[in-house]
């Protein structure tokens, strides 16, 4: 027995010393990256998916801002390497991917993901973990209240639903809207919310404010009482597939106002999907490629040499989170989370190519949004520039 018991209370300590051990790689290993002579970036994104072209296009951005650095030297005499994983578009996969960037990669830093719920579910993670997370476009306000760990390099959707109510009233003279909105995406319903509350308080009147699920295909119910009210703008603050589709069963049952979203429009797909049907819409967003700015459009001659296309405001904030990240490393004492932490917190009129930015007491970027309108087949054209 007492042998025995001996056995125990030692298997015991030694449970405890190797518990121990795992307790400190959950706070966030730095052990294998920082004895490496790599500095490891992690990415996760909708690479597949009705929202593709979003991680695509995020992703691009990102490869270009990196290996510009690597050319240069990298990061403290390190190279940077950058991990990607596809989520599918779905909020579980975003979280299993981003536990595989922290666990097994053992990355530095998080970039990702352009989808606000998706990076609201697996931002949790990278709290968890304390491992600095820099979402490149998700907008709505719950991204960064995570935590402290949780950052982005874009404006917030209060500003942007102000952005575009101000722009149907003031530039369009609208005074009566409908809107329609996702109930499964955070950011169309925060989005539908703050577009409302600055509409009605300048004097709008909203007529209707019906709802659909992303993946639905059919939205002829709702768009015929939709269409019933008569409304002078169609605001739909949704991703490009649904958009597309709304578009095209609006006109069809005879709807002739115009439609107005968000970022969430930004997609090469949205005229292939909608066709006609979109034409002479408008929608906020992060970047026009036809900024006159030298920044801009040396931007834009870089990424045409690289990818053969115009950037869009994905690719444009892919690149500038990863160069935020890549400036923070720099500054950082060193590179543990949290000393990077502390070097993103600190970002300070850090000149992007989406605008200065400056990371402010609530992690995010406070920035001017740009109004496109559709113009044609894959035409986005410049509007107006609205600050905050
Ligand atoms: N802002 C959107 C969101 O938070 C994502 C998005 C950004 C989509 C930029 C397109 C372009 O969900």
């Amino acid at each position: 027995m007492p042998s025995q018991r001996k056995i125990q209370i030692f298997g015991a300590l030694f449970a405890l010393a190797i518990f121990g051990v795992a307790c400190t790689k959950k706070g966030g290993d730095t052990t294998t990256a920082a004895a490496s002579n790599e500095i490891v970036f992690g990415e996760y994104g909708s690479m597949t998916g009705s929202e593709s072209t979003f991680g695509i296009a995020t992703h691009k951005g990102i490869m270009m801002a990196v290996e510009e650095a690597n050319k240069t030297g990298g990061i403290k005499g390190k190279q940077i390497k950058v991990v990607s994983y596809d989520d599918q578009g779905k909020s579980d996969e975003a979280v299993t991917t981003v536990t595989k960037l922290i666990t097994q990669d053992k990355v530095n830093l998080i970039l990702g993901e352009v989808a606000s719920s998706r990076s609201i579910a697996a931002g949790a993670v990278a709290q968890q973990y304390k491992i600095p997370m820099v979402s490149p476009s998700s907008t709505n306000p719950k991204v960064t209240q995570i935590g402290d760990y949780i950052f982005r390099v874009c404006f917030i959707d209060p500003f942007q639903g102000a952005v575009m109510a101000k722009f149907a009233i003031n530039n369009l003279k609208f005074k009566k809207a409908a809107v329609f909105r996702d109930i499964r995406s955070d950011y169309s319903m925060g989005l539908a919310n703050y577009f409302i509350e600055e509409f009605k308080k300048m004097g709008g009147d909203i007529v209707i404010d019906e709802s659909y699920a992303s993946q639905d295909a059919d939205f002829k119910t709702q768009l015929t009482k939709i269409k019933s009210k008569n409304a002078e703008l169609l605001f739909v603050p949704g991703y490009y597939t649904e958009v597309g589709l709304i578009a095209r069963q609006a006109r069809q049952l005879g709807y002739k106002g115009t439609l107005l979203g968000g970022d969430g429009w930004d997609s090469e797909k949205l005229t292939e999907i909608a066709g006609e049907a979109i034409l002479g819409g408008y929608f906020s967003n992060h970047f026009a490629p036809e900024d006159k700015n030298p920044i801009v459009q040396n931007f834009v001659t870089q990424y045409k040499a690289k990818y053969g296309e115009v950037p869009n405001g994905l690719a444009s904030m892919g690149y500038d989170a990863a160069l935020v990240a890549i400036d923070a490393i720099k500054r950082a004492p060193d590179t543990t989370p949290a000393a990077i932490r502390d070097a993103l917190a600190a970002t300070k009129n850090f000149q992007a190519v989406t605008g200065i930015i400056t990371i402010n007491s609530e992690r995010n970027a406070v920035k001017p949004a740009v109004v496109l309108k559709v113009a044609g087949n894959q035409q986005y054209t410049y509007v107006t520039t609205i600050n905050p």
